[in-house]
């Protein structure tokens, strides 16, 4: 990360990056796995701000890699990351209409094809991020599996209507395990890509990477009550609707954007102390610390 470089521009250029390979990835296709194709194109490029790859991208550089060694890995995380939204929307979980700012994948395709296309997305993860090696495969299957996104998920559903007697422990496992535990592989993958070896480093990162998380999911359940549709590309309200259990509904909106920051606020020191970890890692201090802040100050 040798020039200084806000988030904003962190996004974009991970935006620039990241879609030539995921067009590359699910190309248009005839005959009879044509519409196939289409579903997942048609959710994996409908936009999303493609934090993870930033994410990825930001921790390869950090440890000294280039943008094309975290490719892989970055292609990969957008392709887990947009097949977790398009079975998050499915009638069976959380039922939701618009995403991406389009009607979901279900509803523009049919249930059986946005079941499908998740598979093939999740699939087609794991063959483009074994491009990187093994270690970044383990690492992307640990952050989206039962131990992961998928138990977060089973939990959030769990969770449905359970009010105050989930409380704020298990409230933070749901966050937890459903957002923050592929952005800590998204910067665990990204460490690995780059080269950094060390266990302090890797601890670290997830130690930030478990911050951040908390800190993007916290802010989500906000902007559900907060956000209007032209801002989020989803409905806003679903949650209440839902009976979802979220920060806002268990500690109320105020207390809630409170949380938020603070969980940012301790990201930026954990960044501090990875920056003193020096070995090129001391240039990476301010965007980890703007990254921190802007998971919460997010508008969508
Ligand atoms: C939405 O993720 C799902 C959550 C984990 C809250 P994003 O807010 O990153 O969605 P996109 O990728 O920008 O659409
Ligand atoms: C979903 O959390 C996290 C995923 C693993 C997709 P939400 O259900 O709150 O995400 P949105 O609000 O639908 O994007
Ligand atoms: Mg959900
Ligand atoms: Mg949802
Ligand atoms: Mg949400």
């Amino acid at each position: 990360m040798s020039a200084v470089i806000d988030v904003q521009e962190l996004l974009a250029r991970a935006a620039a990056r990241v879609e030539p390979a995921l067009i590359e990835a699910v190309p248009k296709l005839e005959g009879p796995l044509g519409r196939l194709h289409e579903s997942m194109r048609y959710s994996l490029l409908a936009g999303g701000k493609r934090l993870r790859p930033a994410i990825c991208f930001a921790a390869c550089e950090a440890a000294g890699g280039t943008p094309e060694d975290a490719l892989p890995a970055a292609v990969a995380l957008e392709l887990i990351h947009t097949y977790s939204l398009v079975h998050d929307d499915l009638p069976c979980m959380d039922d939701d209409d618009l995403r991406r700012g389009r009607p979901t994948c279900h509803i523009a395709f049919d249930e059986a094809t946005a079941v499908l296309a998740g598979d093939a997305l999740l699939t087609l993860a794991f063959e483009v991020a074994a491009e990187g090696g093994a270690e970044a495969v383990v690492a992307l299957a640990r952050g989206a599996g039962a131990a992961g996104m998928v138990g977060g998920q089973v939990l959030d559903l769990a969770a449905e209507n359970a009010g105050a007697a989930l409380g704020l422990d298990g409230l933070e496992r749901i966050h937890d395990g459903k957002t923050g535990a592929l952005i800590i592989a998204s910067l665990e993958v990204g460490r690995v890509a780059g080269g950094a070896g060390g266990a302090e480093v890797a601890n670290l990162l997830a130690e930030y990477g478990a911050l951040i998380g908390r800190a993007f999911q916290v802010a989500d359940d906000c902007l559900d009550v907060t956000g209007t549709a032209a801002e989020l590309g989803k409905t806003p309200g679903a949650d209440q609707a839902h009976g979802k259990s979220t920060y806002p509904a268990l500690l109320g909106l105020q207390r809630s954007l409170e949380v938020a920051r603070e969980l940012s606020e301790r990201a930026g020191e954990v960044a501090h102390r990875i920056a003193r970890l020096g070995g090129g890692l001391d240039g990476a201090e301010s965007l980890l610390q703007d990254l921190a802040l802007s998971v919460v100050s997010r508008k969508s």
